[in-house]
């Protein structure tokens, strides 16, 4: 097993470069499939969640070539099969774009229900409500998502809650329906905003999309088209947080600064200063931050993927802060770590009031999920002596080259298999 070894207690100095959105390179990565033609994706950020997709793309037929790192080529003229039953796809939860893709494309589609993070109970009843309304019959079997139609055709649809899943996946399916197909209620992040485009530059016509009512017009095919991916929202805020926290000066570069307005607006409150650029964003901060509450809520308010992140600073802010998860239930398991290492946090029912300590003291925690494992890190890059963050194939889901880049800023933090105890050793010899 792999883990990381943090010794904390210095500041983070120096530029950083963020990836492309994950979360956007899923959609886009599915609905690459939907045109026989050939697709270029640039800006593809290396991280698991992104190479299991591609190989079940890969493993139902469809042609993926990495050009150079980060631009892969994709050609989905030669996929043979709409069963998309693979282990390994259980694993990530985002698989259920295909769904919506190959159900567009071939008016069938079979594929394993998703995994993911374990943050709440993330039901799926938008997405078959999405694919219902087209006309599709939509049944769960053996474990696999089976949706079959005859023809697709344009519906008016009410989502009951704003699901970035739901929107998306529903998107996907009315871009090859027969006539308008109205979303309303309509997930406003981001990334619908990039999928929307990339579809879009492929010969849909969807408009609308970063408001709460998406116009669909369908068409009969798509063709192939060459597209960047927006950068990772999440990435940039997690070394945002990760700057104030270690009281360093960082300059995160390849970022859209309106993304990220919920996490400076945060950041300023509390005291950090932030400087924003064309593509740049600065965050700097010294001596003990300030209290704040924060709740997390739908684009444009605070993304719920940055609040273990935001309560880990708050750990060790001055006064009382309170944190409200008003979209996943179960998205404070972290906390437990957290306590472990010093951190005085109580947690009732979605509220997490913290008590900002002094400080945080070194400790073996686990990751149990992405977010919650990135906050870890941060933790352990506050904290005084060493400390090890168990389970990073969570954290490598959705951050490239975490380790490295966090040690391009100066960070003391390696990557070791837990059975090498030599290399741990000498790590912790030379960075005494
Ligand atoms: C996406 C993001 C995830 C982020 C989340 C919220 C991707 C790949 N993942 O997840 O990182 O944390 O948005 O910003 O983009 N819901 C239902 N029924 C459904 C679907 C959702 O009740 O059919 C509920 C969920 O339980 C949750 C809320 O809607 O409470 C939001 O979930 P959703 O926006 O769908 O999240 P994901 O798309 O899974």
């Amino acid at each position: 097993m792999e883990q990381y070894i943090i010794k904390g207690g210095k500041p983070l100095i120096g530029e950083v470069t963020i990836s492309g959105y994950k979360n956007a390179a899923l959609g886009i990565i599915a609905a690459a499939v939907m045109t026989d033609e050939t697709v270029t994706i640039e800006n593809v950020p290396d991280v698991r969640d992104i190479r299991v997709l591609l190989q079940a793309i890969g493993d139902i037929g469809a042609k993926v070539e990495y050009v150079n790192g980060d631009t892969v080529k994709i050609c989905g003229g030669l996929i043979q099969t709409v069963d998309v039953d693979f282990d390994y796809v259980r694993k990530i939860r985002a698989s259920y774009y295909l769904v919506g893709a190959l159900l567009g494309k071939y008016k069938s589609s079979k594929v394993a229900l998703p995994g993911g993070c374990n943050i709440g109970s993330r039901p799926i009843d938008q997405h078959i409500k999405g694919f219902e309304a087209l006309g599709a019959a939509v049944k769960i079997e053996h474990g696999l998502i089976c949706a079959e139609a005859e023809e697709l055709k344009g519906a008016h649809i009410y989502f009951d809650c704003s699901s970035v899943g739901a929107t998306i996946n529903t998107m996907l399916s009315a871009c090859l329906a027969d006539g308008l197909t109205i979303l309303e209620n309509a997930a406003k992040e981001p990334h619908i905003v990039d999928i929307a485009n990339f579809l879009n530059s492929m010969g849909a016509n969807i408009k609308g999309a970063g408001t709460d009512v998406i116009r669909v017009k369908g068409v009969p095919k798509l063709h192939g088209t060459e597209y960047s991916i927006i950068p990772d929202q999440i990435e940039a805020g997690t070394f945002m947080f990760a700057a104030a926290a270690s009281k360093g000066d960082i300059l995160i570069k390849n970022v859209i600064p309106k993304h990220l307005e919920a996490f400076t607006a945060k950041l300023i409150e509390i005291g950090a200063d932030v400087e924003e650029f064309d593509d740049a964003i600065r965050v700097r901060a010294e001596g003990k931050l300030g209290n704040t509450h924060v709740k997390t809520l739908i684009y444009p308010g605070f993304l719920t993927d940055m609040q273990p992140q935001m309560t880990t600073l708050l750990a060790v802010s001055k006064g009382t802060s309170v944190v409200t998860e008003s979209i996943f239930e179960n998205r404070f398991k972290y906390v437990d770590e957290l306590s472990r290492m010093g951190a005085s946090i109580k947690v009732e029912s979605n509220t997490a009031i913290i008590d900002g300590v002094d400080k945080l003291t070194g400790a073996v925690v686990s990751a149990p999920d992405l977010r919650g494992g990135a906050a870890l890190v941060i933790a352990g890059l506050m904290a005084e002596g060493f400390t090890i963050v168990e389970n990073v194939e969570y954290i490598e889901r959705g951050y490239e080259k975490f380790e490295y880049k966090m040690q391009q800023l100066g960070a003391d933090m390696v990557k070791f298999d837990s059975e090498d105890t030599k290399a741990i050793k000498k790590f912790k010899l030379k960075v005494g």
